[in-house]
């Protein structure tokens, strides 16, 4: 259920009825300012404009063909031709008791499900997994449990950087390792790994022949090579998989797709675009000029997608995942949760992909961009010394940090219960901080107003949570047993009741749009409003009515269970104590 869409299409109805051309829109939204209604149309202007007639008359000639049925109290002209449309407590009443019996909150899957790849996380494996890799991992994992619970066909796709001529220096040294201890030991520590071999790389005489001999080895498929390939990548991918556990990733080994799944279709896409004549040989490359992204004198955008020696590139990968997302995934829609900085990139492979009809016009192609994750300085997120943040000891931070503040904060948990409640808390502030933020911007990472219980936080949100559930256990009910009607007599009720019943909306618009913070401001909202609701409406106290009592608890548990689902979306746990 949609209320802004139920509105806009009965005064859309009205609009027509009242003789307005059908393109002007009726402009619904939800009201800004309390005293203006739950709802506002306000098509009326544009559309009086367009028509050459006074905004206030054709306003009222809508409200006077609108038909209000169940739903809509009334509806008052404002201003110059504002209509405020307030809702009827019957029918909000009614949508909650719906809402209450159904498991998800009566929210119906998409009508159109359609097939959605995501490609996110995408780490490199040459390298240790860092905090580049966060937002990407964080924000794609929302986006996918958000498209599957509206019941779309979700494909993850961790397009992991696991080729290319760096796997040289790392097997030559593998290779030697092994002489004295298994894979599982040489590759204990892949920070370690990585620099050995790069030191060697630099300083040992041969050794960078031997890189270069292993790459050639590689990519001839030599099977000596491709079995220690195989194992640095296992190892590899289970140090991924650590995280992935850590921060309540829904990642599975079976999503991994990484770039070397593409190779054998490399060669046979560049002949293929030279033959059509989109690809052309350019000093011994081979290159698409994209007359489509040309720049500002007219000069085409280049796309190198073979290198003057043979060697193929990030673009030709990416061109081939285009055409396999497409053709064999059978997406209807790819979205790319990428750094902002990558954009470039992308767009000239969504053009060169289209222009070459790799995939069928309708399928879209979507780069999620995000920003950088910056430090409280101001610049990239770096460790004091200047190094890149292991992401591993980045969340154990979190975690160690989140579970001082819980046992400040509630002395009497065990040991035990401390624990489990700070890796949610802890891990929940990390992911939330990030989701929270429009991700087309930079975002400064700092641990003190992530943990904070005041504001948009995930402990603000999740105390809200505890905070509504502890309401049950004092009263000794369970939701289930409530049986009084709801009713919504104080403006604080009625504010809570709207706010509840758009959660659909703002799924639905998370889904379309990408953007997860719309989710956070909304359960941010939701959390304000019960503050709100339950200063002046007591549930439990004496002299409170049996009617009001069950009323406000049936609120209260879909204040809980809309708070725990929008969390579970977005990746992040709730508990019954805190
Ligand atoms: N592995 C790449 C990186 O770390 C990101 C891959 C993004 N996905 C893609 N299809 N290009 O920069």
């Amino acid at each position: 259920m949609n209320i802004r869409q139920l509105l806009s299409d009965k005064v859309q109805t009205a609009m027509i009825a009242a003789g307005i051309p059908e393109e002007c829109g009726p402009v619904v939204a939800p009201a800004k300012k309390a005293g203006f209604g739950d709802y506002q149309a306000n098509g009326a202007m544009a559309a009086a404009k367009r028509m050459g007639t006074n905004p206030r008359e054709l306003a009222a000639k809508i409200v006077e063909q609108l038909d209000k049925g169940e739903m809509i109290e009334k509806a008052e002209i404002a201003g110059p031709g504002f209509i405020n449309l307030h809702l009827s407590e019957q029918w909000l009443a009614d949508r909650l008791e719906a809402a209450e019996r159904d498991s998800r909150l009566n929210i119906s899957a998409e009508g159109e499900p359609q097939t959605v790849v995501i490609d996110y996380s995408h780490p490199n494996l040459a390298k240790e997994m860092h905090v580049g890799h966060l937002r990407s991992t964080i924000i794609g994992d929302a986006l996918a449990r958000l498209l599957e619970f509206q019941g779309h066909k979700v494909v993850r796709q961790n397009h992991m950087g696991d080729w290319g001529t760096q796997f040289g220096m790392l097997l030559a040294h593998l290779s030697d390792k092994l002489e004295n201890n298994d894979a599982e030991v040489a590759l204990a520590d892949l920070e370690v790994f990585y620099r050995e071999a790069k030191i060697r790389f630099d300083d040992e005489e041969g050794f960078d022949d031997r890189a270069r001999d292993y790459v050639v080895k590689l990519q001839s498929g030599d099977p000596e090579c491709l079995k220690l390939w195989q194992q640095f990548i296992d190892i590899s991918i289970s140090h991924s998989e650590e995280i992935y556990d850590k921060l309540n990733v829904t990642l599975k080994r079976s999503d991994v797709y990484g770039e070397s799944q593409y190779n054998e279709d490399l060669p046979v896409l560049v002949d293929e675009l030279l033959e059509k004549g989109i690809a052309v040989r350019d000093q011994g490359a081979v290159v698409v000029f994209l007359e489509e992204m040309a720049d500002k004198e007219g000069n085409p955008s280049p796309m190198i997608i073979q290198k003057k020696g043979g060697g193929y590139l990030y673009s030709t990968t990416d061109l081939a995942a285009i055409r396999y997302r497409a053709n064999q995934l059978h997406a209807d829609r790819i979205l790319y949760v990428v750094d902002a900085r990558q954009s470039l990139h992308l767009q000239q492979a969504f053009t060169a992909a289209r222009k070459a009809g790799f995939l069928p016009e309708s399928v879209s192609l979507e780069h999620c961009a995000f920003g950088t994750m910056m430090g409280d300085d101001g610049k990239p997120f770096k460790t004091r010394t200047g190094g890149t943040v292991k992401l591993a000891a980045l969340l154990d931070e979190a975690i160690e940090r989140a579970q001082k503040l819980v046992a400040e904060k509630n002395p009497e948990l065990d040991a035990e219960a401390c624990a489990e409640i700070g890796r949610k808390v802890g891990i929940g502030a990390v992911k939330y901080a990030d989701l929270s933020k429009t991700r087309t911007n930079d975002y400064v990472f700092n641990w003190d107003s992530m943990l904070s219980f005041e504001g948009n936080t995930a402990p603000y949100l999740q105390y809200a949570y505890t905070r509504v559930r502890s309401i049950f256990r004092r009263a000794g009910v369970e939701p289930a047993e409530l049986t009084g009607a709801i009713r919504l007599q104080t403006a604080e009720e009625r504010t809570l009741a709207i706010k509840l019943c758009q959660f659909g909306e703002v799924l639905q618009q998370v889904a379309r749009d990408t953007y997860p913070h719309i989710l956070c401001t909304y359960l941010y909202d939701l959390a304000s409003a019960y503050m709100a609701f339950y200063e002046v409406c007591p549930v439990l106290k004496e002299g409170v009515s049996e009617e009001d009592r069950q009323s406000r608890l049936r609120l209260c548990d879909l204040v809980a269970r809309t708070l725990a689902t929008g969390l579970d979306l977005l990746g992040i746990e709730v508990m019954e104590k805190m």
